[in-house]
């Protein structure tokens, strides 16, 4: 099968990128192979990952590279060995990993937790068997390996379905793995993008109660409005560690900045209580007091978004209870300045590009 498509998209060229640097460039895909689906893109959510991959902050970072990893389109080619019933004009996406190895003896792809397998590839910013590169949705095509290729239910539009394919999945697996849901008091630190998908799955999977932890009190009418019941302000509330100790079953943290009060998130647990980091800082995370665990028995963990069948779970719940994110739309022609505004914290709470040319 030929293509009469090209593949271009925003290109981050150095860490100045992410300061507005983005330049509009083709691209050499993925080498295609009979697995793998071709998608013209309408949509594609930035994540705070995004952010860290343009400038750098991880690691180094394979230039030239297209970010965006909440991508949701049209299937337009379609491999001879695609999975899913995947057919070409399906409404489909893809998060934030396109790759593993999916060998019946790799422990983690056998037990359905690709995502921890040791050959993930990630959407962006990633390299197949074969050296080809991976390149993400800031872009008007994107080429993927079908089984991370996902259907997108009717009953969400795709402008919501893109940000949960990142954002959404990274807080709802934790959630769920921690038994979030009725009986539990859970605590969502950081109203972000993953922060206010937190509250909404929090609710959704029917927890008790929902805690918003936040810097300020800014969020605290958004974070009521999209479902909280409590809202802490760490930088204004007085005394708040002590005020609200022991009172959550599970916090799940999606703060990306080292510069977190992580003894005092932790005061806030309960016995047997459970810390979950999802927030990726790109520097330590700041020393705690091993008595912050020992005392109460406490457990803290981190979470990498989440495997394809839970991103099915996630979408089948977010259907069923009619789940709604807070995005705002931008245009991909205007990439250059969400991500500029992305940075500086002003979404509220999820961009997503709107690629009008296919939408
Ligand atoms: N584990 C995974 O698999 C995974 C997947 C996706 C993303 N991530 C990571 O999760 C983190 C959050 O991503 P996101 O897309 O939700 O980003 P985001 O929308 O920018 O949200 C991050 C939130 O962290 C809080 N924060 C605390 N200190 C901060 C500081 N010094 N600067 C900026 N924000 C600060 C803010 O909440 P308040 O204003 O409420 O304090 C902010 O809204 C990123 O590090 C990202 O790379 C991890
Ligand atoms: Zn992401
Ligand atoms: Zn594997």
């Amino acid at each position: 099968m030929s293509t009469s498509y090209k593949f271009q998209g925003w290109l981050g060229l150095d860490p100045s990128s992410v300061k507005g640097n983005m330049k509009w460039q083709g691209y050499e895909p993925k080498t295609w192979e009979e697995t793998d689906v071709d998608i013209k893109i309408t949509h594609c959510g930035i994540c705070g990952s995004d952010l860290h991959t343009l400038r750098s902050g991880w690691a180094p970072t394979i230039y030239p590279c297209c970010v965006g990893h909440e991508v949701v389109g049209t299937a337009v080619k379609v491999g001879s060995k695609a999975e899913r019933g995947i057919k070409v004009g399906d409404r489909v996406g893809v998060g934030a990993q396109s790759s593993s190895c999916l060998k019946p003896d790799c422990e983690e792809c056998a037990s359905g937790m690709e995502n921890h397998c040791m050959n993930m590839v990630g959407t962006y910013n990633g390299k197949y068997d074969d050296g080809s590169k991976s390149y993400g949705g800031y872009s008007d095509y994107c080429r993927a390996p079908s089984h991370f290729v996902l259907k997108i239910p009717d009953a969400i539009p795709s402008e919501e379905a893109a940000p949960m394919l990142c954002g959404g999945i990274t807080v709802f697996s934790p959630l769920k793995k921690n038994g979030c849901g009725p009986g539990k008091k859970v605590g969502i630190v950081g109203v972000g993008g993953l922060g206010h998908f937190g509250i909404l799955y929090a609710k959704a999977l029917g927890a008790d109660s929902v805690t918003a932890i936040s810097r300020s009190a800014a969020k605290k009418e958004d974070a009521m409005k999209i479902g909280a019941e409590k809202y802490i302000a760490t930088n204004d509330d007085k005394d708040w560690a002590t005020h609200h100790a022991r009172s959550l079953d599970l916090i799940v943290s999606t703060v990306s900045s080292p510069n977190m009060p992580l003894e005092q998130y932790l005061m806030l647990l309960r016995t047997n209580g459970t810390f979950i980091q999802v927030g990726a800082p790109e520097d330590r995370l700041p020393a705690f007091n091993a008595f912050s665990l020992i005392a109460k028995g406490c457990k803290i963990g981190g979470s990498a978004i989440g495997a394809p069948h839970e991103i099915e779970e996630m979408l089948e719940l977010t259907a069923k209870k009619g789940v709604k994110p807070w995005i705002q739309k931008r245009p991909m022609k205007d990439a250059n300045e969400a991500v500029v505004d992305m940075d500086a914290g002003k979404a509220r709470y999820r961009y997503v590009l709107v690629n009008e040319a296919h939408a």
